[in-house]
């Protein structure tokens, strides 16, 4: 067989995810490993998207709305944004996909923070683009340098707030002075996937700059805030003209039918969504508390997720390693670039003592 494949494929290194618990029991022998390394829900699913998904059962036999009818609009009503602006995906990595295919051709130049999520790299790379890297400033998306790196051939640029693997944030002046500077047909993308967890009142929210001139993106998903990582669903809201576009080249039925009445649900389930803000919240500062007292460092988060730093000869890769042996699964951020440093989402109170135990143990 010989395949012609563009050049730039040979770029694209596989996405990694988070080690499933199931791996960790087969391969350590392990009866109930704890899994904090892919940002998800410790409380589970939205309990009114449970009962959603329930009532929704019985119509499998047909094709989901391939409009998203309903999901749209509660989005819409909740945000008070009109619906032509909204784009639904099979998760938020299918939005930045489609802005991908969409919005970038062969030698064209999108800049992002490095380290930033995996995914945005194999969608630039996919289109053949360039990924122009802007290294963070002590963990904060460093925005100035990203005004530095525009050149004509720029099409796009990523921003995550907050920011993963760091938990920082932009302030909403920084982002104003930032966007005031960016041409106007440059595509702007606010990835918000942390956002609901959030407690600095002055953050930057994508929602709040799409009635400007500028071609402002955000993307939010479901995967997080509203446990359903599961399902797959998420979505952008973008100028009508880039979401025309989008539609037109999506998968006609990108949203399943159970993804999308859970995610209506979900929307309306404040008490879940208090309940699991209010834990993430409480145990962030908890485990402070914990790695203040052992010496290690930490970065204040304003996500569900913190870095903490294990140094001291230590690596990253070897802590990762050791925790993987008493049921804890995290994340290394080697990939990221930060070899002594474990990224850690919350868990339920009893998950978080277990880490820390580990945690002691290992350092
Ligand atoms: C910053 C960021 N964006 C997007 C995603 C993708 O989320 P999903 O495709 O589940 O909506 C993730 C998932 O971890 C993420 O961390």
């Amino acid at each position: 067989m010989k395949l012609k494949i563009p050049d730039y494929f040979s770029k694209i290194k596989p996405y990694v995810p988070g080690k499933p618990v199931e791996e960790v029991q087969r391969e350590y022998g392990i009866d109930n490993p704890i899994k904090l390394a892919s940002n998800e829900n410790p409380l589970g699913p939205s309990p009114m998207a449970v009962g959603a998904i329930r009532r929704a059962i019985a119509k499998l036999h047909r094709y989901p709305d391939a409009g998203g009818y309903e999901l749209i609009q509660s989005i819409a009503e909740k945000n008070n944004i009109a619906p032509e602006n909204i784009v639904l995906g099979n998760g938020s990595d299918d939005i930045i996909a489609l802005l991908a295919r969409v919005l970038l051709r062969p030698d064209d130049e999108v800049i992002l923070p490095q380290p930033s999520f995996l995914f945005y790299e194999i969608s630039i790379l996919t289109s053949g683009a360039i990924p122009v890297w802007v290294p963070l400033k002590s963990f904060e998306t460093n925005l100035a340098g990203m005004l530095r790196k525009i050149s004509p051939k720029t099409r796009m640029i990523f921003i995550n707030v907050p920011h993963n693997p760091t938990g920082t944030i932009i302030s909403r002046h920084d982002f104003e002075e930032f966007i005031a500077e960016i041409p106007p047909q440059i595509v702007i993308v606010l990835d918000e996937a942390y956002i609901e967890f959030v407690r600095e009142s002055n953050c930057a929210n994508s929602f709040e700059f799409l009635r400007t001139d500028k071609a402002i993106v955000g993307i939010r998903t479901f995967s997080k805030a509203f446990g359903l990582a599961g399902l797959r669903v998420g979505y952008g809201v973008m100028p009508s003209a880039l979401a025309e576009l989008l539609h037109r080249v999506r998968q006609p039925f990108n949203v399943n039918t159970l993804a999308q009445v859970a995610a209506s649900a979900a929307l309306n389930d404040t008490e879940f969504l208090q309940k699991t803000v209010d834990l993430v919240h409480n145990e962030l500062e908890f485990i402070y508390g914990v790695l203040e007292k052992l010496e290690m460092p930490y970065i204040r988060s304003q996500a569900n997720f913190f870095m903490v730093k294990v140094g001291d000869g230590r690596t990253a890769d070897e802590v990762f390693e050791n925790l993987l042996k008493q049921g804890v699964i995290v994340r290394s951020l080697t990939s990221y670039g930060y070899s002594e440093y474990i990224r850690v989402n919350i868990g339920k109170h009893e998950e978080n003592i277990r880490f820390l135990e580990a945690f002691e143990q290992v350092i």
